[in-house]
This record gives C-alpha cells, sequence and structure tokens, in this order.
C-alpha cells in the first residue's frame, strides 16, 4: 500500500539517544502511581498477597503491552490516532482517540495532586497542619464539601499551585522533545532518585518501622480469590507502567531508527516496578513508626485511602526532629515525579493534535493546554475536586485505560492479525528477542486475562456502585465519562487529516528499510 503525497512531511523530533528516552520513559511512569497510589491500592487490597497478582500483572500484560507500545510507537512513528491509523485501517484510528482522551481526563486531575503535593513541600517547613493532619486535608487545605455533588465553590489554596503546574508543563512541552521533555527529565530523574533514596533509607530506620512492613508484606492470602484484587493490580500496573494510554507510543515514535526496544522496556519497567516497591516500603516504613508513636494500630493509620501520602507523612514531619527533611524529601520527590509524567501524558495529545492538524509545536500545546488547564482548574480546584478525583481515576482506570488496551490488543491481533509484523519488527531491532513467546502474551493471555478483569469489573460496578457515592455523580464523572472517551473518539476519526500527512505507509518499504539498517 502507498499513499501519493508530493508535500514534504517535516521530520519528526527524536529524543538525544536511547538513555534519553529511557529517562524519560522511566520519567513517565514513575509519577504519582507509584508513590501516591501504590501505596493505598496494595494496602486495601489484601497487603503482601497484592504483590503477587501485581508481579503477574507486570510479567503477563505490563511488561508485553509496552513492547507493543514501543513497536507502534517506533514503526509509525507517529502519536497514537495515526499509528494506529497506519497499522489498520481508517476506522482503527479511533483506537488511538481513545487513548488521547484517556490522557485528556488523566491530566485534568493529575495536575490538582501535583498541586496539593507541590504546597506539602512548602507546608512541611511550616506544619501547616498542625496536630490533626487529616482534619486539615480535608478541612482547612481542600475544604472538602461535606456531601458529594457537583459545586463550582473555588479553593484558591488549590487554584493558584495547579495553575503554576499547568504553566510549567505547557512550557516544558512547548520547548519540544529535546529542549523541554529531554532536559526536564535529564534533571528531574537523577534527582528524584537521590531523594527517594534517602528518603527511604531514613523511613526504614524509625522506630516501628518494622511493624509498617510486616502490615505491609503480610499476605492475606484471602483476597487472591478475590477478582477485585487482580483488576488493581493489572490497573495498577497499565496506570504505572504508563501502558495503554499512548504514551509510550508516543514517547517511542521520537526514537531513532536503530533502537534496542525490548532491551530499553526492559530496563524501564523494572525500574518503574522498584521503585514502586521502594514507595511501598518507604510509606509502609513510616505508618509503622506513626503507629508506634501514637500507641495505635496500623490499621487505623492507614485508613487514609486516597489522602494516605497527605495524612501519613505530614504526621511524621510533626513528630520527629527529621521530619521536616522527611516530609520535603517525600513532596520533592511527589512533584518531580509527578511532572516527569505529567509531562508525558499531555504530551500525548498535544503530538496527536500536531500530527492530525499540522500545526506547530507551540500552536499545538496551547490549542490542547488551554482548554485542558481551564477544564482542570474548573473541575479539581473546587470543595468537590475530591469527589470528582476519586470517580474519575477510579473510572478511567478500569474503563479507560484497561478497555481501551483490551480493544487495542483484540484489534490488532484478532482482526487486524499484525501481531507478527510487529514482532518482527521488535526482534530486529531489539538486542532481547521474545519471538513467539510475545505472541502467545500479547495475542492470547492479555485478551483473556484483561477480558476476565472487565467483565467482573462491571459486574462488581453494576452491584456494588463505586465508593458509594450518589448514583447521578457516578453516572456522569464514572460511566458517562467513560462512555464520552468512545464517542468523542470516534468523533475525533472522522475529522479529517491535515492535507500532508501520509496517513499510510508502504509497509514493505519500511521493512525493507529496517533489513538495510540491521546490516550496517
Ligand atoms: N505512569 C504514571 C504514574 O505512575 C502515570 O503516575
Amino acid at each position: 500500500m502507498s499513499h501519493p503525497s508530493t508535500t514534504p512531511v517535516k521530520r519528526r523530533e527524536l529524543f538525544n539517544s536511547r538513555n534519553v528516552f529511557i529517562l524519560a520513559a522511566i520519567g513517565s511512569a514513575v509519577g504519582l502511581g507509584n508513590i501516591w497510589r501504590f501505596p493505598y491500592v496494595a494496602y486495601t487490597h489484601g497487603g503482601g498477597a497484592f504483590l503477587i497478582p501485581y508481579l503477574i500483572a507486570l510479567l503477563s500484560a505490563g511488561i508485553p503491552l509496552l513492547f507493543l507500545d514501543y513497536a507502534l510507537g517506533h514503526r509509525y512513528r507517529s502519536a497514537p490516532p495515526l499509528a494506529l491509523r497506519r497499522v489498520g485501517r481508517k476506522w482503527t484510528e479511533a483506537l488511538g482517540w481513545w487513548q488521547v482522551l484517556v490522557c485528556f481526563v488523566i491530566a485534568v486531575y493529575y495536575a490538582a495532586i501535583l498541586a496539593w503535593a507541590s504546597m506539602y513541600f512548602i507546608f512541611s517547613f511550616t506544619e501547616a497542619w498542625g496536630d490533626d493532619p487529616a482534619g486539615f486535608l480535608m478541612g482547612e487545605f481542600l475544604q472538602v464539601a461535606e456531601t458529594p455533588h457537583v459545586g463550582f465553590d473555588f479553593v484558591p489554596q488549590v487554584a493558584v499551585p495547579m495553575l503554576l503546574v499547568w504553566v510549567i508543563t505547557l512550557v516544558v512541552i512547548g520547548l519540544g522533545v529535546k529542549r523541554g521533555i529531554s532536559r526536564a527529565n535529564v534533571v528531574m530523574i537523577p534527582l528524584l532518585l537521590v531523594m527517594f533514596l534517602i528518603l527511604v533509607v531514613r523511613a526504614v530506620t524509625l522506630p516501628g518501622a518494622v511493624d509498617g512492613l510486616n502490615a505491609f508484606f503480610t499476605p492475606n492470602w484471602a483476597s487472591l480469590a478475590d477478582p477485585a484484587v487482580w483488576a488493581a493490580a493489572y490497573g495498577q500496573i497499565f496506570f504505572s507502567l504508563s501502558v495503554g494510554f499512548g504514551i509510550m507510543i508516543t514517547y517511542s515514535s521520537y526514537l531513532r531508527r536503530r533502537t534496542n526496544l525490548t532491551g530499553s522496556g526492559l530496563v524501564v519497567g523494572f525500574a518503574n516496578s522498584s521503585f514502586e516497591l521502594l514507595a511501598g516500603i518507604g510509606v509502609f516504613a513510616v505508618l509503622g513508626f506513626m503507629a508506634m508513636s501514637s500507641g495505635s494500630e496500623i490499621n487505623d493509620v492507614a485508613a487514609g485511602g486516597i489522602g494516605l501520602a497527605f495524612i501519613a507523612f505530614p504526621s511524621i514531619v510533626s513528630s520527629t526532629s527529621a521530619g521536616p527533611l522527611i516530609g520535603a524529601l517525600f513532596f520533592a520527590s511527589l512533584v518531580f515525579a509527578g511532572f516527569t509524567s505529567m509531562i508525558s501524558i499531555v504530551e500525548v495529545v498535544t503530538s496527536a493534535i500536531q500530527d492530525k492538524l499540522g500545526l506547530s509545536r507551540v500552536a499545538s500545546t496551547l490549542v490542547v493546554g488551554l482548554p485542558m488547564a481551564i477544564a482542570s482548574m474548573l473541575l479539581l480546584s473546587t470543595t468537590t475536586g475530591l469527589y470528582f478525583l476519586d470517580i474519575t481515576d477510579e473510572f478511567v482506570n478500569k474503563f479507560g485505560i484497561l478497555l481501551g488496551a483490551f480493544a487495542m490488543v483484540v484489534v490488532i491481533a484478532w482482526v487486524l492479525r499484525k501481531l507478527p509484523l510487529l514482532q518482527r519488527h521488535l526482534d530486529r531491532v531489539s538486542s532481547v528477542k521474545f519471538g513467539k513467546l510475545w505472541l502467545a502474551l500479547v495475542g492470547v493471555v492479555v485478551p483473556i486475562v484483561l477480558g476476565g478483569v472487565l467483565v467482573s469489573e462491571v459486574i462488581k460496578h453494576i452491584n456494588n456502585p463505586y465508593g458509594g457515592y450518589p448514583l447521578g455523580m457516578l453516572g456522569v464523572f464514572g460511566w458517562g465519562m467513560a462512555g464520552s472517551l468512545i464517542v468523542g473518539a470516534i468523533l475525533l476519526a472522522l475529522t479529517p487529516w491535515r492535507r500532508s500527512t501520509k496517513q499510510v505507509v508502504d509497509e514493505d518499504a519500511l521493512d525493507a528499510k529496517y533489513e538495510e539498517i540491521m546490516q550496517k
């Protein structure tokens, strides 16, 4: 198949080197999901036993799908809509837009948590929470409305840092892949690593830390029989590794033709999970200390759910002389980890719009960034923002990321039957060749497992409305939001491309090109 195109297409931007790509991919993967989300998800889904489904999810689906994303982005050199159109047909473009819209929704609430973390970094020095971190978080700081509803009462101390988060993110993205995204990651990721290691070492040497670690690692085996635990593990792995929602397709599209994809993916995957486990260890060591110093059970101090990180760490700041240092390190880590992920999430949307409309980087950053920032501020910097965040995070994970990834895998593997082509691509450019094992995992194991997880999630959500929220709110911000991702994706796929974009590629010419590269 070839497409006559006479207009020269602008060269795609590139990362400076494979190492910079690996840093950026780790930067995207290691984020709020690792530090803020993982500890509470693990804790509420069986503690130590959660690690088993988590590791199975990583090996059976996370890493294989990471490779799928890499193969798509690298081979078709475009953001998800164009990559999925090039691997398939006109209609498969909608699968790419689905992932782009998932990024839109995640960025909207991600900015809020980043803003909280930035404020808590400052609070670590002033101990603004006094002796009641939980009350401070929900009351004075977030001013959470007593009952879940939709309201537009703004909370200035959340709105102002959110605005800053958006400005910084958009400036970095506007500067481009080399000058913005690469530089931000090259600076922030090494710093993050150093800060986080100091933090975890300090945390595990606190009195009582062992009890916290026991609570974290003591398995509740019965939880393994609960499908919700498996769904949570797959949801966590996808969110955390940044797979299934376009980020890795986009980032790998900025790689040189000759790049070791699977080798890079293994480094990214294991770095991400190691960081996640470290975060779990750090947070639970702190919980152990808190429980010991307040004479209570870990269960009681860990009951913060979504606010766990914002309750546990403030408590420790106030209760030991090393507290301010621990608090500052923790919240600075959250900010750095969060920013590098936020950048990658917004980049997906920018890059997709740039491909489709042929705008300059700065123009597409503005076209994308302004509506996202406005939606984010309107929905999240209000007294009802926390409710919105909780519902949206749950639904976008399950019925955005997981369902979208399931649809993409089924279409590529079973409708288009393009997996062997992508497997040859991966094996041709990579050092570690997974061959048929990868085909079996992506083509058979992932659809079966994800299909099972999704069916059980739908049943669970129907029988037990999430979080006890009013059905109207779940209908709009949960089911409604998830449904509108699909409708929006179809509509976006129907809009025309800029005339100069070559929408289909000549597979034979591409293959010949890769052969040539490998022989050099
Ligand atoms: N992968 C990013 C995170 O873990 C989205 O937060």
